[in-house]
C-alpha cells in the first residue's frame, strides 16, 4: 500500500487479550501479547488512517511506540472490550478484530480475595462470553448506515486427521459474515507471542472465496498485507 491509502478512513482495531476476574487480584486470561494489534495500527496509521486502538491488557511498553495521535482505549475484561467496540463501532470505517477474547468467563466474580477452601480442590463454574465478532456484524446489518463497514476477523487454528487447518479457517469466514479473515496456522506453535506468524487472507470476491497465498512474516510484514487488502475493498 502506499501512504494516503487509507487516507481519511476510521479504523478501529482491537488488541491483545482479555481477561475474566475472579477476584480483586486473580484473573483468567491468555497470552495475547498485543503485537499484532500494534503492528496493525502502526500499518494503518502510516496508509494514512485516523486509527483508534481498544487495548485488552497491553503493556505499556509496547504502546508507547505508537504515534501520539492513535486513540488508545484501554480494557480488561470480555465484557469492557464489547462495550468498547459497540461505542466505536458507529464512527469506524473499518473494524479489526484483532483481540484474543476468552469464550468463557468465571460465573461469580467476589469483591474480596477468594479463600483457601481446604484440600478438596476447586471447581470454578464458567460461562459463555458473547462472541464480539460476530454482535458487530450483526450491528452492521441492523443499521443502515454501517452498510458499507468493513469487519475483519483473525482465526488461530490447527488442523486434525479429517480437517485441514485451512478448511477450519474457511468455515470460520463464512460463519462469522467477515470480510477478511486473517487465518493464522498454529500447528507448529507460532503465533502467540512471536514476532514471526505464519497467515493466509480469506476474504470473498462477488461471492466465491478466495484464499490468499500463505506467507510468514513478521507481524508488521502480516500487518501490511492486511491493510493493503483492506485498502482494496474499499476501492471496489
Ligand atoms: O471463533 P474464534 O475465537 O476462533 O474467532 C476468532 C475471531 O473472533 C477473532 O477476530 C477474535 O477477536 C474474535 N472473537 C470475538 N469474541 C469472542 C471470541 C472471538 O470477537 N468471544
Amino acid at each position: 500500500f502506499a501512504r494516503g491509502d487509507l487516507e481519511g478512513r476510521h479504523i478501529v482495531i482491537s488488541a491483545g487479550g482479555t481477561r475474566e476476574p475472579l477476584d480483586p487480584v486473580r484473573f483468567l486470561g491468555n497470552r495475547s501479547s498485543g503485537k499484532q494489534g500494534i503492528a496493525l495500527a502502526k500499518a494503518a496509521h502510516a496508509a494514512g488512517a485516523h486509527v483508534e486502538l481498544v487495548a485488552a491488557n497491553i503493556d505499556t511498553g509496547l504502546l508507547s511506540v505508537l504515534p501520539a495521535d492513535i486513540t488508545i482505549t484501554p480494557v480488561e475484561s470480555t465484557l469492557e472490550l464489547q462495550e468498547a467496540m459497540h461505542s466505536a463501532q458507529e464512527r469506524a470505517d473499518a473494524i479489526i478484530m484483532a483481540a484474543a477474547v476468552a469464550d468463557y468467563r468465571p460465573a461469580e466474580t467476589t469483591d474480596s480475595k477468594m479463600k483457601k477452601s481446604g484440600d478438596e480442590g476447586l471447581t470454578l463454574r464458567l460461562v459463555q462470553n458473547p462472541d464480539i465478532l460476530r454482535g458487530l456484524v450483526d450491528e452492521r446489518s441492523r443499521q443502515t448506515g454501517l452498510s458499507q463497514q468493513i469487519i475483519v476477523g483473525f482465526a488461530a487454528e490447527t488442523g486434525d486427521a479429517d480437517t485441514t487447518a485451512l478448511d477450519y479457517a474457511r468455515s470460520k469466514f463464512l460463519r462469522k459474515g467477515v470480510d477478511l479473515l486473517v487465518f493464522n496456522d498454529v500447528s507448529d506453535d507460532r503465533a502467540f507471542g512471536h514476532d514471526d506468524t505464519k497467515v493466509q487472507i480469506i476474504t470473498s470476491d462477488r461471492g466465491d472465496v478466495t484464499v490468499g497465498e500463505e506467507f510468514l512474516g513478521s507481524k508488521d510484514h502480516v500487518s501490511q498485507k492486511v491493510i493493503a487488502t483492506l485498502s482494496d475493498k474499499f476501492t471496489h
